[in-house]
C-alpha cells in the first residue's frame, strides 16, 4: 500500500525531508511559503499558515493523509501535532507539551534539573529583568543571557563573546521578555546530534557543526545558521568517538525521561573541556543539519516514520560514510538589512554533484530572485569533508550575484581551527 504522507513546513529543512521520502510515497505539503523544490516532489501543495493547526488538518483529511511530518518549531508550539492526532493523522513530531523542551527554555532547563539529565550548566530563571540584572552583577563569571520564548535562534546573548555585563544589562532593560533564563557561559566548541524518536526509542543520526555566525571567520550576528557540514564518521574532527557516545546518552536520558516524546530530538551541544553539556534541545530537524543528516541516511526515512506511527521499534539506521558540506546562499546585508530581489541563476540541475535546497525564494515568470530571508542551500557529498566542500564550492559559482555565503564552512582550515581549540581546552 503506497503511504500518503503530509510535510508542513517550506524552508530547506522540509525540502531535504521531502527529498528523502518523495520516491516512496505519496508527498503532499503545506507551507505558507511556496517552495519550488517541494512542490515539483509533491503530489499536492497547499498554501496554510503552519500555525493554523485546523487549516493543517483539513488539508491533511483532504489529502487522505496517512502520517505527517512536521518541520517547524512554530507549528509544534501552535499545537499541530497535538491536532493532528486528535483528528487520526499520526504526526512525527512531537505534541506541544512535549516541544516546551525547545519552545521554553526556563521549561527545558528545569526538566533537565528535575529529571536529572546529564549536561545541564548552572541556570537561573528571572520573570523580572531588574532581578536578572543584579544577577549579571552580582555573578561569578561570564552568563549566557536567554530569553525564554522562541526567537529563531536570534535572542541570546552571550556575555564575553557578543556583549558586555552592561550591554546585556540593557538588553535585559530594553526588552519585553516576561521570563529569561541565566546560565552558566558554555566554552568550546558546539556540535549537533539530531535523533528519530518514538515509542520509548531512539536512532541517531551522524553530528554535525552549523554556523550561526553571519559572516566568515564567525564574526557578526546570529542568523538562523549559515552552513554546516558532517564528517563520514559519526563524531566530528575535533570530538572522539567517546564525546559522540556521551551526547547519545544525554538523549537516551531525555527519552527515559519523556517515553511519549515522538518526533525529532535535535541536541544541540558546546563539547567542553569536561565533554558534551546541553545549550539547547530543539523538538525538530535543524535547519541547515536536516540537509547534512538526511542525504546520508540510506534507511528509507519513511520506514522510520511508519515504524513509528505503528507502534513498533524504530529500524537500525544505515548511512552511506561520507562526508557533507552544508552552504546557505543569503541576500547582500542578511540578516541586519537584507536586500531581496536578486536573481538566483543556480537551480537543481545546474547544482551538478551537489544537491540544491530551496529555503525562502520569490517564483517570478522569469525566475527565482531572493526574499529578504536564507534563500537556498547546497549540499556537497563526497568522502572526506574536503571533497565534500569542493562539490559546494563548485554549485556555489554560479549561484548568481547579490547573495553572500560563508565560504569558510567546511574549509580544511577552519576545520583544523576547531580541532586545535579543542586540543587547547583540553590540556
Ligand atoms: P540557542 O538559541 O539556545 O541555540 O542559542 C543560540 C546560540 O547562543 C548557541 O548556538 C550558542 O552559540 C550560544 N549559546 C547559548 N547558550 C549558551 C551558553 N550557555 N554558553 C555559551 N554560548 C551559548
Ligand atoms: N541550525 C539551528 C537550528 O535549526 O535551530
Amino acid at each position: 500500500m503506497t503511504e500518503t504522507v503530509l510535510l508542513v513546513g517550506g524552508g530547506g529543512r522540509e525540502h531535504a525531508i521531502a527529498r528523502a521520502v518523495a520516491d516512496d510515497c505519496a508527498l503532499y505539503a503545506c507551507a505558507s511559503v511556496r517552495n519550488p523544490g517541494i512542490r515539483r516532489l509533491a503530489d499536492g501543495f497547499e498554501t496554510v499558515s503552519e500555525t493554523d493547526a485546523d487549516a493543517v488538518v483539513e488539508y491533511a483529511i483532504e489529502v487522505n493523509a496517512d502520517l505527517a511530518v512536521i518541520g517547524p518549531e512554530s507549528a509544534l508550539e501552535a499545537g499541530v501535532a497535538d491536532a493532528l492526532d486528535s483528528a487520526g493523522v499520526y504526526a512525527f513530531g512531537p505534541r506541544a507539551e512535549e516541544a516546551r523542551l525547545e519552545t521554553d527554555k526556563a521549561y527545558q532547563r528545569r526538566f533537565m534539573a528535575e529529571a536529572s539529565i546529564p549536561g545541564c550548566p548552572d541556570f537561573e530563571v528571572f520573570d523580572d529583568m531588574e532581578a536578572a540584572c543584579e544577577h549579571v552583577d552580582a555573578y561569578d563569571g561570564d552568563l549566557a543571557v536567554k530569553p525564554a520564548g522562541l526567537t529563531g535562534g536570534k535572542g541570546v546573548k552571550v556575555i564575553g563573546d557578543q556583549v558586555t555585563a552592561e550591554e546585556a544589562k540593557d538588553y535585559l532593560r530594553d526588552s519585553d521578555y516576561d521570563r529569561v533564563v541565566l546560565e552558566e557561559r558554555l566554552v568550546g566548541e558546539e556540535f549537533t546530534v539530531q535523533a528519530f524518536v518514538a515509542n520509548g526509542d531512539l536512532r541517531t543520526t551522524p553530528a554535525v557543526q552549523d554556523h550561526k555566525r553571519a559572516y566568515e571567520g564567525d564574526e557578526g550576528p546570529n542568523t538562523g545558521g549559515m552552513g554546516s557540514y558532517s564528517d563520514p564518521a559519526l563524531a566530528l574532527p575535533f570530538m572522539t568517538e567517546g564525546d559522540y557516545g556521551d551526547a547519545v546518552e544525554i538523549l537516551e536520558a531525555v527519552v527515559d525521561a519523556l517515553p511519549d516524546y515522538k518526533g525529532v530530538l535535535y541536541g544541540q551541544f558546546m563539547l567542553t573541556a569536561e565533554g558534551p553539556k546541553i545549550v539547547e534541545f530543539n523538538a525538530r530537524f535543524g535547519d541547515p543539519e536536516a540537509m547534512n543528516a538526511l542525504p546520508v541516511l540510506q534507511t528509507p526515512f519513511l520506514d522510520v516514520l511508519t515504524a513509528a506511527r505503528d507502534g513498533d521499534p524504530l529500524p537500525e539506521l544505515d548511512f552511506s560514510g561520507e562526508a557533507t558540506v552544508c552552504k546557505y546562499a543569503v541576500p547582500d546585508g542578511y540578516p541586519v538589512d537584507p536586500d531581496s530581489g536578486a536573481r538566483i541563476a543556480v537551480d537543481e540541475e545546474s547544482a551538478g554533484d551537489a544537491l540544491l535546497y530551496y529555503a525562502s525564494v520569490d517564483e517570478r515568470e522569469d525566475g527565482l530572485y531572493t526574499t529578504t530571508s536564507r534563500s537556498f542551500a547546497v549540499v556537497g557529498r563526497g568522502d572526506s569533508i574536503a571533497a565534500a566542500e569542493t562539490r559546494a564550492e563548485d554549485a556555489l559559482s554560479a549561484a548568481g550575484d547579490g547573495l553572500r555565503i560563508r565560504h569558510d564552512v567546511g574549509k580544511a582550515d577552519l576545520v583544523e581551527r576547531r580541532i586545535e581549540h579543542m586540543d587547547d581546552l583540553r590540556d
